[in-house]
């Protein structure tokens, strides 16, 4: 799987693609690409945003910009890139990400599109089949709104965690109804007198099995 990203901050991914799954799917042949819209710009002096038509406060990441930028990553028109691959505009005004569209998502080849400043011109819908968004709340950009998809993306990637099983119990997986995950605990046994269950410690694993899907069924 192909993933690309477009940021005007390619740097604010450096420590995150270094990160231990991230290298296990490059080595399963996954590949990240980062491209910076600036280094694409069909404009002068570096130019890639504008004030928006009517006024109003901020700067606009301007359409011909992306376009460009698109066009120089995949070698075709830029509204054609969703032809086969999910494009992403990262944006609050976006379908809210959880673990059903990061499955979604995992599908195939993935562009994100990070918007800065007041977000990308709207006529970006035209190059986009989706548009995300990490919560309901307003970032400075789409950078840590394309980590967060990535990694939650990256995770379903057969073979890229080390333990399968640690991902299908995962907390809001199908697996656990959408809910959350099992409590987990490691040792010390007792610490200040906080016990772990005693259940975790008998070795019985039918009991911990049990134990484990009430947990979830209370949560
Ligand atoms: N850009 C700014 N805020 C965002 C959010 N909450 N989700 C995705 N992209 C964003």
């Amino acid at each position: 799987m192909r993933f690309d990203v477009f940021t005007l901050f390619p740097e604010a991914f450096d420590w995150y693609l270094g990160q231990v799954h991230i290298r296990a799917a490059v080595d399963l042949g996954h590949e990240f690409v980062l491209t910076n819209y600036r280094d694409h710009t069909p404009l002068s002096h570096l130019q890639v945003d504008d004030a928006p038509f009517g006024g109003g406060a901020g700067m606009v990441l301007r359409i011909d910009v992306v376009c460009a930028a698109l066009e120089a990553a995949f070698g075709v028109d830029a509204e054609c890139v969703k032809d086969d691959r999910r494009v992403v505009e990262l944006t609050p005004k976006g379908r809210q990400l959880d673990d059903e569209l990061a499955t979604e998502l995992a599908g195939g080849d993935l562009v994100l599109l990070c918007g800065r400043y007041e977000g990308i011109d709207e006529r970006v819908t035209h190059l986009v089949t989706d548009r995300v968004s990490i919560g309901p709340y307003v970032l400075s950009g789409g950078e840590i709104a394309a980590m967060a998809t990535l990694d939650a993306v990256t995770r379903k990637l057969p073979g890229a965690i080390s333990n399968p099983d640690s991902v299908v119990s995962e907390s809001h997986a199908p697996e656990l109804d959408g809910g959350a995950e099992y409590p987990h605990y490691t040792r010390p046994a007792e610490f200040r007198g906080w016990e772990v269950p005693e259940v975790l410690r008998s070795g019985h694993h039918a009991a911990i099995e049990r134990w484990r899907a009430e947990q979830v069924r209370k949560r």
